[in-house]
């Protein structure tokens, strides 16, 4: 493919959100370097950090640079101040719910890999999880997190609904990708108490046929959520409704070791989000430990969805061989042998430019080596 130029809207939040942002955009520019790209990256408020500045979890100036843009990087949001106080009014997570929404970003796709060199970090049985890989489809604009909600005289309710057509056209994602991959797909709902849940597998039901090649198995997600842990390696693609997602993505998150390995794409009908699935992690802000590795590969979807697959190839690459070669953060390395947030990313952006070192290099040749970048 010949050079491509892409504006990329940064929207790097709160908490660790802008560190691991920067590592990610390290990557990006080592892969324009190598690959003669240009990518330029618009940096916008959103979350905490936006409330802070305007009063705003989603300013109007960051939503319009979204729409300008040809993907989103997001880094986390969200700040304790605004979790312990449940009668804040605004607050961050609101940000990304109306981004969700105002982009139509329908479908929350997030890929968890038993990978072996860390099969031993998760809590986990290695022989359960060892070769596990899975890919969700999390529905992200309708259900219980879009329904009505409110207070009653002495309660409260939020309201959980879904059209043929919102659950359409993400099972059909769904069933794409199961196709190229091991033409398994798991339908987990509560079908059996929700009715939600029951036009789900209607509409799941209609759609598989035109799918002959996928295996359809449906699932409640109490069971579900058992299964994940008990035996991960039965699953290909999982679909489900938001929150079934939001909280079966967390849980599968401990088969892959860590929740800082975790990259997600949001796609819709227009431009797409990137963004690791973990949260703005407030306790490591600015101290250079949180692992840079799941937006790092959240940018690696990102050049996946240009169509750049030999770049989104390599940085997977580079990724394996700082896993391999134990250049790791304090959360998948013992303290004494772990790396910094930078030097990881440093060290993966140098891989992308200039291929694998015969030797592991020194600690401060790691950010030498890529003094032509930054
Ligand atoms: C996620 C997060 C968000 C969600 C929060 C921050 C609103 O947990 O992306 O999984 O629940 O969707
Ligand atoms: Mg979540």
């Amino acid at each position: 493919m010949g050079v491509l130029k892409k504006r990329i809207a940064v929207l790097s939040g709160d908490g660790i959100g802008p560190e691991v942002c920067n590592e990610a955009i390290k990557v990006l520019e080592a892969v324009a370097e190598r690959f003669g790209h240009q990518f330029t990256f618009d940096a916008q408020l959103m979350g905490a950090c936006a409330i802070d500045a305007t009063g705003k979890p989603l300013p109007e100036e960051t939503l319009d640079a979204c729409f300008d843009a040809d993907a989103i990087l997001l880094g986390a949001i969200g700040d304790p101040k605004y979790d312990n106080d449940p009668s804040a009014k605004v607050r961050p997570e609101q940000g990304l719910l109306r981004l969700r929404k105002s982009l139509g970003l329908y479908a929350n796709i997030r890929p968890v890999t038993a990978y072996d060199v860390l099969v031993e970090h998760s809590p986990l049985k290695n022989d359960r999880i060892k070769g596990a890989d899975m890919m969700f489809f999390r529905e992200l604009t309708g259900g219980i997190y879009f329904g009505d909600k409110g207070r009653t005289a002495d309660g409260a309710y939020d309201h959980c609904t879904y059209s043929r057509d919102e659950i359409a056209r993400i099972a059909h994602l769904a069933f794409q990708a199961a196709g190229n991959r091991r033409n398994k797909l798991t339908l987990v709902d509560k079908a059996n108490v929700l009715e939600t849940s029951r036009l789900w597998r209607e509409v799941v039901q209609e759609i598989a046929p035109t799918y002959p090649d996928v295996a359809v198995d449906y699932l409640f997600v109490d069971n579900a959520a058992m299964q994940l842990i008990l035996n991960p390696k039965q699953f290909d693609v999982i679909l489900t409704e938001n929150m079934f997602g939001d909280i079966l993505s967390d849980e599968a998150s401990v088969i892959a070791g860590s929740l800082g390995l975790l990259p997600s794409a949001s796609v819709g009908d227009r431009v797409a989000l990137f963004e690791p699935i973990h949260g703005s992690y407030p306790q490591a802000k600015g101290r250079n430990i949180a692992n840079p590795i799941a937006t790092i590969l959240s940018a690696a979807m990102m050049l996946e969805h240009f169509g750049l697959q030999d770049e989104a190839g390599l940085v997977k690459e580079a990724v394996l061989n700082a896993l391999d070669k134990k250049i790791l953060t304090p959360d998948l390395n013992a303290a004494t042998m772990a790396y910094t947030t930078d030097q990881v990313g440093s060290f993966i952006a140098y891989y992308v430019l200039e291929g694998a070192t015969e030797t592991l290099p020194h600690r401060s040749n790691i950010e030498l080596g890529l003094s032509t970048i930054i």
